[in-house]
């Protein structure tokens, strides 16, 4: 229709469609080398209803959290493209190793994507999640002592993160399992300093768009009901994938 409308009447007068054509094929040569390469960072959507975790956490949490504030984080990344070429060529994973390269906005939006990405698929609705695996068990045996140590161990360093950040269970290069922390979006695969660098098993944010609804300033409660909702069989599989044995 606005085709026919439009663009056939001018087309039918030489006069008209030869200064219309120029203008498009110069705003597309104008343009078109500064379009991203790629396709833009995109959202994933939740792999179950945001009712699917309550009690422990609750759909309104759940909505906000995933909507508004990891919409944010892809959103912001994907403004900061037209400025950092280079981010058109890496991968999400990839761009963690690299952060370095790029400017704050960059490190935070990108941080933020991956670690809510990884966030949502380490949950399962309470008693969905499946067990620890008898290989994961053994490494966390052999690192920490038993599996309730090394729940301890991870607590606290959620508890004791001060101000919004994240609590992580890492395989290290050298094969050992570790509890280590970040600030803010900063994640344990990122190339800055102070990072304890390792592969992120399992991750959990204790920023308080992610508990305070419920919990409010009960920091601690949170986390202790959170772990009725880890998705074990997700975390084998990331174990397996991060190379025990090699
Ligand atoms: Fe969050």
């Amino acid at each position: 229709m606005l085709f026919r409308l439009l663009v056939k009447p001018l087309l039918a007068r030489p006069l008209l469609a030869r200064p219309l054509l120029a203008g498009l094929t110069a705003l597309w040569l104008l343009l078109g080398p500064a379009l991203p390469a790629r396709a833009e960072f995109s959202l994933p959507p939740l792999p179950y209803a945001a009712t699917a975790l309550e009690p422990a956490i609750d759909a309104t949490t759940m909505t906000i959290h995933h909507d508004r504030h990891h919409g944010a984080y892809v959103s912001n990344l994907n403004g900061q493209i037209a400025a950092n070429p280079a981010l058109a060529d890496l991968s999400l994973d990839a761009l963690q190793g690299k952060i370095s390269a790029f400017p704050l906005a960059v490190r935070n939006n990108g941080g933020g994507h991956w670690n809510h990405s990884q966030f949502w698929a380490v949950l399962a609705p309470e008693g969905q999640g499946g067990t620890p695996s008898s290989e994961l068990l053994a490494a966390i045996n052999k690192n920490f002592g038993s599996l309730e140590a090394m729940q301890s161990q991870f607590n606290q360093a959620a508890a004791a993160r001060f101000g919004s950040g994240w609590a992580w269970l890492i395989r290290k290069a050298d094969g050992s399992l570790a509890i280590t922390s970040t600030a803010n979006q900063d994640n344990p695969l990122m190339d800055l300093p102070g990072i304890e660098r390792g592969v992120p098993l399992l991750g959990l944010d204790v920023w308080e768009h992610a508990y305070y609804l419920k919990y409010q300033n009960r920091r601690p409660d949170y986390i202790k009901a959170w772990w009725s909702l880890v998705n074990w069989n997700e975390v084998n599989g990331r174990w397996a994938k991060a190379g025990v044995g090699v």
